[in-house]
């Protein structure tokens, strides 16, 4: 299985800033350069949707300078238009900062979709929410006395992409950390030690040989 769209936890960019003597706040810069890099060899590997987990629910615990660092990367790539991709959102952009709920709201009003890659950004998104903001939709819309799973699913954010078939997370914890709940009960995970400012497009081409291996041994019943 050559996966179509691929969940990415990119955990690790703090711990490598540490690791070079560098503030925490570097490490996003150089989570960002690794992303670019993953983008550009994901069109190349055939994968049409890569979502990525840039900014949960409960990152808004973190010192200010953290915050404010994560969303100067998201700011910085969604406002440079050299991108190579497509880009949508997942999560509540009611509390971002002005400036960055402006780009996220103008480029969900422009979608463009003609581009070879779609860049899905979760950004102040949790699963649970994800699943609670559903159910009170559904609860304020229809006074339905029984829903079935196709229904529901279109209710959540992602419900316009085909489902998540592997999650990567890297940074050494294995977890979902309220990444893709519902979208993630068929999905091959993957966890690799490598701090995310050092994947590269070897280490996912491993990881799609391996994905390869996992999918041919149940004989086509992947599901
Ligand atoms: C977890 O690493 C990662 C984040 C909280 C955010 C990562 C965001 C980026 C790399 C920028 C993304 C940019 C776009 C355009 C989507 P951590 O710092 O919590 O790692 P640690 O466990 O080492 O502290």
């Amino acid at each position: 299985m050559i996966p179509r769209h691929l969940g990415i936890i990119m955990d690790g960019n703090g711990r490598w800033a540490e690791a070079h003597g560098l503030p925490r706040q570097e490490g996003y810069k150089a989570g960002l350069l690794a992303l670019k890099k993953i983008i550009a060899y994901s069109i190349t590997r055939n994968i049409d949707i890569l979502t990525v987990y840039a900014f949960s629910t409960e990152n808004w615990k973190r010192p200010n300078e953290e915050i404010n660092a994560i969303f100067d990367a998201i700011q910085s790539f969604c406002s440079s238009p050299t991108n190579m991709c497509s880009i949508s959102f997942c999560g509540n952009l009611e509390n971002l900062p002005d400036k960055l709920k402006k780009t996220a709201e103008e480029i969900t009003r422009k979608r463009k979709t003609n581009d070879k890659i779609l860049l899905n950004i979760a950004i102040n998104y949790g699963g649970r929410a994800d699943i609670v903001n559903a159910v009170n939709k559904i609860l304020s819309s229809q006074s339905l006395s029984k829903i079935d799973e196709s229904t529901f699913a279109s209710y959540l954010s992602n419900s316009k992409l085909p489902s998540v078939d592997a999650i990567i997370r890297t940074g050494g914890e294995k977890r979902l950390s309220n990444f893709l709940l519902y979208e993630s009960a068929y999905s091959e995970l993957v966890f690799v030690d490598t701090l995310w400012p050092d994947f590269d497009e070897s280490e996912l081409d491993r990881i799609l040989y391996e994905l390869q291996r996992r999918t041919q041994k149940f004989g086509g019943a992947y599901v």
